[in-house]
């Protein structure tokens, strides 16, 4: 039997997809590519781990829900938090540096309005923490929170609120203000996620969470919506496949990805997400071992074309193998 057929997919009516409104929204940033989704899921791959990772590390870090939720929740004992791109890491730095407060206060004292948003943006900023208030003013005024280069201003917005729609102070300054409670079990470093990767290679009592822009393949959305997209997959794959500690990766389900993901000998699972548009698409989760996976609803798979194979009980019960 080839193994590339082992493509399982249940009945439609099975498909679920996480209602976001039941995630606890922890993160200041409205991150695209963000994964409060992923959430439910997160939790059970932590919660199998043999014993309490001593640090989860988020290589492409983002909008950190995963690395905030997992500090949060105590399913590990810290987490460290890695991020290129220099507005979300002064936004990062500034929260696990005692600037909360600071920049929570300067949150609330902002009026805000186009011109007052407009003439913000534009101007120098001297310390981490005044660009970090910068990123979040951009965060929320650009069209889906796009920080990459070349993004605009919301100007209608919801109901015609125009830069108003997603300026919410009180809750954003609520958010910075409970991230300065965990900080001691946070850190953040501004570096290459793969240079991290790399360091923490032989320490079994790290587990990474791993999700790159997805430009596999010569995909556009990462190029799109980041400033730093271009990440050499394969030898990210290389290095998944030399740690000690678990990890799991989410990407596009593309066929790109589901290659790498056979060639280096990794489990890959399709699951439903919706997006911004409410779009119903999947994604893959892949790892060394998805058994954490087994009770979660499988869900038709759109874009691949793998045959459907009549398969024991016993096989039913087991996630894509494509190794
Ligand atoms: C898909 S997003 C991560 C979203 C995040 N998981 C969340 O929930 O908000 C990928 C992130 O990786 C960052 N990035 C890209 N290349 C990187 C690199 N080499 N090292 C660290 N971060 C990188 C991008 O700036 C972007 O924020």
């Amino acid at each position: 039997m080839r193994q590339e057929n082992l493509f399982l997919y249940d009945e439609i009516k099975d498909t679920k997809v996480v209602n976001v409104a039941s995630v606890p929204q922890r993160s200041p940033f409205r991150y695209p590519g963000g994964k409060t989704w992923f959430v439910p899921r997160l939790r059970e791959w932590l919660k199998s781990q043999d014993m309490k990772p001593r640090i989860l590390i988020e290589p492409f870090a983002g909008g950190g829900i995963v690395s905030l939720t997992s500090v949060y929740e105590r399913l590990v004992e810290s987490a460290l938090m890695i991020e290129l791109d220099e507005d979300v890491a002064a936004v990062w730095e500034a929260v696990t540096t005692g600037n909360a407060n600071w920049l929570a206060n300067r949150i609330l004292n902002f009026e805000m309005n186009h011109e007052n948003a407009s003439k913000e943006i534009v101007k120098p900023t001297k310390s981490i923490r005044e660009r970090a208030f910068k990123t979040i003013l951009k965060n929320r005024c650009n069209h889906g929170g796009i920080l990459a280069s070349g993004s605009g201003f919301l100007k209608k917005g919801e109901a015609g609120k125009g830069v108003l729609s997603r300026w919410y102070p009180e809750t954003l300054a609520k958010r910075i203000r409970e991230i300065d409670l965990h900080r001691n079990r946070l850190e953040f470093r501004k570096e290459d996620a793969l240079f991290v990767i790399e360091e923490y290679m032989n320490d079994p009592d790290v587990v990474f969470f791993i999700d790159p822009p997805y430009t596999a393949g010569g995909k556009k959305a990462g190029k799109r919506l980041y400033n730093y997209f271009e990440v050499d997959h394969e030898h990210l794959f290389q290095l998944c496949s030399e740690l000690e500690g678990d990890f799991i990766m989410t990407y596009d389900n593309a066929p790109e990805v589901l290659a790498l993901a056979k060639k280096y000998g990794f489990q890959a699972k399709p699951i439903p997400m919706k997006n911004t548009h409410h779009a119903k698409l999947t994604e893959l989760v892949i790892g060394r071992d998805l058994g954490w996976m087994l009770n979660i609803n499988r869900v038709l798979e759109n874009q691949a074309k793998y045959k459907v194979q009549k398969l024991n009980r016993a096989r039913k019960k087991s996630v894509i193998d494509i190794s």
